[in-house]
């Protein structure tokens, strides 16, 4: 199944319930963030890569959990459209990358990016959510706010790993 039309809220209010669902009976966060990244990348349309980028000590993004080509392991801090994100602790829809003053290119075919940060209830970042298309304009300012849900969904996964100290499982 893939969404079909791009925008339809309610279709991503159901994925953000289907997230919720994927993730309830399983308490390791890798093997439920690579899940949520295999869904991502099944029911989003004209998507080339879904993934995780998690915040290290030294600010650097460390790749985590993903779906479609190789990608950079780690970025430097304060460069690219994941770390703005990270940083800035809000979305960043970019429609054409090759505009966006040092984007991160892990794969030259992508066009357009959208990255969610992920935050804890201390309101520290996680880490991120990154979704890359190869078409330029896939994203803008109005996925960030269609995709909130799902973004809000995949956030109270990784917060529930916190918060339920899953470590000693
Ligand atoms: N383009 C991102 C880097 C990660 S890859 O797209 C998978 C950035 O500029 O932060």
């Amino acid at each position: 199944m893939e969404i079909s039309a791009a925008g339809v809220n309610n279709d991503y209010v159901m994925t953000a319930a289907q997230i919720g669902s994927l993730c309830a009976d399983e308490t390791d966060l890798t093997a439920n963030l690579a899940n949520v990244s295999a869904l991502l990348y099944e029911l989003l349309p004209e998507v080339s890569w879904v993934g995780f980028y998690r915040m290290t000590p030294d600010g650097t993004l460390l790749l985590g959990p993903f779906q479609g080509r190789i990608a950079c392991t780690r970025l430097e801090r304060g460069k690219g459209v994941c770390q703005a994100a990270a940083i800035s602790g809000r979305p960043v829809a970019v429609e054409d990358v090759r505009s966006f003053p040092g984007h991160i290119a892990c794969d030259s075919a992508s066009r357009s990016e959208i990255v969610f940060p992920l935050i804890l209830t201390d309101g520290s970042v996680w880490g991120v959510l990154d979704i890359d298309s190869a078409s330029e304009g896939r994203f803008s300012g109005r996925d960030a706010e269609l995709l909130e849900p799902v973004a809000a969904a995949v956030n109270a996964v990784v917060v529930r790993y916190f918060l339920k100290g899953y470590d000693e499982l």
